[in-house]
């Protein structure tokens, strides 16, 4: 399975639990949730039936796919998973935590951004200040 949103790895979880023969490559564009994916699947990762990836699912096919290729997570074909899932938007640990910029309830600076280690991605605050209004 591919999963292209793996967030808090909570369906991948599910899946690899209830599958006992399931192997699953995680993808999240946002770098705390593939941290928090990889310690929630860190049993499956040891069995060699799950990895995670810090990447947009946009460029999955540039994957490096030897370390995929080396836990037989799919076989020679890369391109070949039996199941292709995306839960879209964000999770509860984006929008709860308030320097994130998600929420409507909690203050925090409005940054919105999923990947906060690109360095030239602009936060939500800096296109808002940086907007010229054109009211009429
Ligand atoms: C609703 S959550 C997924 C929750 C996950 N299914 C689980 O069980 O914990 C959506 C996730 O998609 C991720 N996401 C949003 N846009 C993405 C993109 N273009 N590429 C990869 N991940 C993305 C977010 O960082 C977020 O973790």
């Amino acid at each position: 399975m591919l999963d292209c949103t793996v967030g808090g790895g909570n369906h991948a979880e599910k899946v690899l639990s209830e599958f006992t023969n399931s192997r699953l490559v995680g993808l999240d564009i946002d770098p705390d949730m593939v941290a928090l994916a990889s310690q929630k699947l860190e049993p499956f990762i040891e069995q060699k039936r799950a990895l995670v990836f810090h990447t947009n699912y946009t460029g999955f096919d540039n994957l490096d796919v030897q370390p995929i290729l080396d836990r037989k997570l799919f076989g020679s074909d890369k391109d070949r998973y039996d199941v292709i899932f995306a839960d879209l938007g964000f999770n509860s640990y984006q929008v709860s935590t308030p320097d994130r910029g998600f929420s409507f309830m909690l203050k925090g600076e409005l940054d919105m951004r999923y990947d906060r280690s690109r360095a030239d991605t602009p936060t939500c605050a800096d296109i808002v200040r940086n907007v010229g209004w054109h009211l009429g």
